[in-house]
């Protein structure tokens, strides 16, 4: 503090050489902020003497007033230098830490798509390419759509705990994707419709050959003029074109669903010479119609379901159905690079 009458610079020099001595041992920016609030802050040295000012002479004021000012600037100036230093010393370290150019590099491996996805994928793409687009459902269903839009009388079998997972709540995980069928027209104006929905669907089945979830591809074609052929022909290119194999052989069986009719059960023949069925499908019931809003005088349409696990198989020559669900990276590793 000025001593009043005398001059202040004795006090003013030891608080520079104080101020240097700590801004320049300070060892990190923490300590260099403690020196600047201890000269510089509200409470701090500087303050103190310029508190000092008004009990001075008033001649004397205005030279140690600049005198003051001074000593701010060159103590801000110490506190810079203070940073720069620091900075400069851990770039310092950084730069001298010895690297073993020898050592391995870290890998980062890279993941791939999961054969069912794949096999999901292709069908997507030529399902697209013949003017399909792709629709989606929920998973967990109500019984409605899973049964009675689609016509299922109430005593069938599927509609038994034995058969179906029901949830607490009293919906159920969907047993195919043929909810879709109804949801789909419900959301769609008018005719033409043309869409398949892929995804996950759930049995209580647990076998060697059967899981209780699986995948199926459900497909529709609604318009004044589909006929059955015409659900022969998309099935037959779909297949020539899934395996690339123009000579693929199809056989349509007769069989039976309550939301077709009538009904066929589509097989391929596989290298072999066995059948193996591959999807399900006939020209969709005229009750489904109207339970989907479409007007069933007007339009037909057909629909198919198809086996996703199945035509993994086939394509990849997969023997067993569990290996694509156990996770073991031997397996999925061999379709990394599709
Ligand atoms: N939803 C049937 C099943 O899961 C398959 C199917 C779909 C049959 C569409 C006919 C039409 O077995």
């Amino acid at each position: 503090m000025p001593e009043s009458g005398g001059t202040c610079l004795p006090s003013e020099n030891t608080i520079l050489q104080d101020a240097t001595t700590r801004f320049v041992g300070a060892a990190d920016n923490h300590a260099l902020d403690e020196a600047k609030a201890f000269f510089l802050g509200k409470n701090g040295q500087l303050q103190t003497l310029l508190r000092g000012l008004p009990s001075l002479p008033a001649k004397e004021r205005p030279a140690v007033g600049k005198q003051l000012n001074a000593l701010r600037e060159k103590i801000e100036q110490l506190y810079q230098e203070g940073r720069d230093r620091l900075r400069k010393e851990k770039m310092q370290r950084t730069l001298s830490q010895k690297i073993d150019v020898t050592l391995p590099g870290r890998q980062i491996e890279s993941g791939g798509l999961h054969p069912l996805s794949l096999a999901t994928e292709r069908a997507e793409n030529i399902f697209s390419s013949i003017g399909f687009g792709i629709a989606d459902g929920p998973e967990i269903e109500t019984d409605y759509y899973n049964f009675t839009a689609l016509n299922h009388p109430p005593d069938h079998p599927a509609r038994s705990m034995h058969d179906t997972f029901y949830t607490s709540d009293g919906r159920l995980l969907r047993t195919h994707t043929s909810p879709v069928q109804i949801r789909h027209m419900l959301s769609h104006s008018a005719p033409p419709i043309r869409a398949i929905a892929p995804g996950r669907v759930y049995r209580c089945d647990h076998d060697a050959t059967h899981s209780p979830m699986f995948h199926q591809i459900e497909g529709i074609w609604i318009d004044d003029t589909v006929t059955f052929t015409g659900l022969k022909g998309v099935l037959g290119a779909f297949f020539r074109a899934f395996f690339d194999d123009d000579d693929i052989a199809l056989r349509f069986r007769p069989s039976y669903f309550p939301f077709t009719e009538p009904s066929a059960e589509c097989d391929i023949r596989r290298s072999d010479g066995d059948w193996l069925e591959v999807a399900g499908c006939g020209m969709i019931h005229p009750n489904v119609l109207v339970h989907g809003g479409v007007d069933n005088t007007q339009y037909r349409g057909f629909a198919f379901g198809v086996g996703v696990e199945r035509l993994a198989m086939l394509l990849y020559g997969v023997t067993d159905i569990r290996q694509f669900y156990e996770n073991d990276l031997r397996f999925l590793k061999q379709f990394a690079s599709e």
